[in-house]
């Protein structure tokens, strides 16, 4: 029903980048292999498609290609990068290896005479990352842009409506790249900007109704900014049709599971706690290694919510907090699995439900928050940092003590109080402590003491695949540090993490 615009996936790290863009510009998309058929393509009837990079060579016999009958749709084309080369490739040019390879910020000359620049400056930076390059344009197309070493940084052949460019526009470090896409979209494919989460929130209301019916609707509430939102939206469309079930494993940050709860005092809704503390603290006894922590929490969390399920009776539909992130992962599926994350999706085995619901499925991260905005949901629960689901269970590194999680707690409460009266809280996409389990000796008073060393890690990231450490300013990790070792027992020294991601994780565990 919305304009859309296909992005084909070639297998490049910044797919998921490419479509968040395409929606930042109000216009709908969704990310497809590269091996979707040229007829289902057609039938999606897309305003423009938009081929990502890939990590291979265009020339190789067996790196991803497309049916050229793609050009011949009459519909506009963009390449970026791996796409751009194959656009090339496929319509008569040439790509060879380079004898300079390109990474980073380059500086780049446009043509603003050509539809990608319309209205843009004559220079600026790019994002790079190439060793290929375009040798020879295929016949009907003119370079549009060039840098030092690449003599097409971006190309167009107006007549047939087919655009790349060799650089990342997606990426923050072009400049004006959005608006690169912006002139694509707008320019090239004719699309007027119909996606806005106010009439997607009205759609999703409407058609959550339609599905659900007079049926009763379970939902595992966590507290985070997915499955809070989904429960906005679910209350908005069906009201106590649906029940909550917000698992306390007693390992959330300080006064959490109170505030969750009174988030949702005010909703249409059946909201039921449980409070199983003591439950997980006794299966995770002894058990230090990460994985082992993360599968028994996940385990444990189905078999409360089973056991409260049950309790309910039947219901019809089992809501969950899928994003589409998620669907765009699991899609692609050769991804080393790095740590496994924890999330509902081991439950429709385990309760009986007719079908599920699934209304965030089509949402990027941002785009949920806005529509928690737009349902009224309250601010601080839209705007949450993200919370891994074992909680504080992977921030106390080796064995678990009740004592050890109200230590933890204490501590972070302080540091995510005194980042937010320093006004960073906004900056810092995600900041917690650690409790590392070692302890060092320190001097208090007259006494030696030997207490546990806390660690602060503070990130700012867009997407939380890669993350740099926060620069958070010396005299505020001073308070931090003085306020902690005075006011939480148990601890005597204070370190900030400063490694990036990669190598290192946001998480520690
Ligand atoms: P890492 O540590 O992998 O974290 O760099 C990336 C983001 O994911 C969150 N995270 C998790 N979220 N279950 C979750 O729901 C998990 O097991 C988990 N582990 C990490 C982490 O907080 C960060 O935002």
């Amino acid at each position: 029903m919305h304009e859309l615009i296909i992005v084909l996936d070639f297998g490049g790290q910044y797919n998921q980048l490419i479509a968040r863009r395409v929606r930042e510009c109000n216009v709908y998309c969704e990310v497809k292999s590269y091996k979707t058929s040229i007829e289902e393509i057609k039938a999606l009837n897309p305003k423009g498609i938009i081929f990502t990079g890939g990590p291979n060579s265009v020339y190789l016999e067996d790196s991803p290609t497309i049916s050229k009958e793609i050009f011949e749709l009459g519909v506009p084309v963009l390449g970026l990068c791996y796409g751009c080369q194959l656009m090339a490739h496929l319509t008569g040019g040439k790509v060879d290896c380079a004898s300079v390879s390109e990474f980073g910020k380059t500086e780049t000359n446009f043509d603003t005479s050509g539809v990608l620049f319309k209205d843009l400056p004559e220079k600026g930076n790019t994002w790079m990352s190439h060793v290929d390059y375009i040798s020879k344009l295929p016949e009907g197309f003119k370079a549009t842009a060039y840098t030092a070493d690449c003599p097409v940084a971006a190309m167009e052949n107006e007549e047939r409506k087919l655009y790349g460019m060799q650089y990342h526009p997606e990426v923050m470090h072009t400049e004006n790249g959005t608006k690169m896409l912006r002139n694509f979209l707008y320019e090239a494919c004719g699309c007027k900007g119909d996606w806005t989460m106010s009439s997607y929130a009205q759609t999703a209301i409407n058609s959550v109704r339609e599905k659900v019916g007079d049926g009763k609707v379970l939902l595992a509430l966590s507290g985070g900014v997915d499955s809070s939102v989904l429960a906005a939206l679910l209350s908005k469309a069906v009201g106590n049709q649906l029940t909550c079930i917000f698992v306390d494993h007693g390992l959330m940050r300080k006064n959490e599971g109170d505030e969750v709860e009174a988030a949702f005092a005010d909703w249409d809704v059946n909201f039921v706690r449980v409070n199983a503390g003591e439950r997980f603290l006794a299966r995770l006894k002894g058990v230090e290694e990460p994985e082992a922590k993360r599968k028994i929490i996940g385990e444990e969390f189905i078999r409360v919510f089973e056991d409260e399920a049950k309790k309910i009776g039947t219901v019809d539909f089992l809501a969950q907090g899928t994003i589409y992130p998620d669907v765009i992962e699991s899609g692609a599926g050769d991804a080393a699995v790095i740590k496994s994350h924890h999330n509902v999706g081991g439950l429709p085995d385990y309760v009986d439900f007719k079908d599920i619901v699934e209304p965030l499925r089509l949402l990027f991260k941002d785009e949920v928050r806005q529509l928690g905005v737009e349902l009224g949901l309250a601010d601080y629960l839209v705007w949450r940092q993200p919370f891994p689901g074992p909680g504080l269970a992977i921030r106390i590194i080796g064995d678990i003590t009740e004592e050890k999680v109200a230590i933890l707690q204490d501590a972070d409460a302080i540091f995510r109080e005194e980042i937010a009266n320093a006004k960073l809280d906004r900056d810092i996409n995600q900041y917690f402590a650690v409790l590392t389990s070692m302890r060092s000796v320190g001097v208090m008073g007259d006494f030696r003491t030997y207490d546990y060393t806390l660690a602060l890690r503070g990130v700012t990231t867009s997407d939380f695949m890669t993350a740099d450490f926060a620069r958070i300013p010396y005299d505020v990790l001073e308070k931090i540090s003085s306020r902690i070792v005075n006011e939480v027992k148990s601890i005597n020294r204070i370190v900030y993490d400063i490694t990036s991601k990669p190598p290192s994780t946001i998480e520690w565990e």
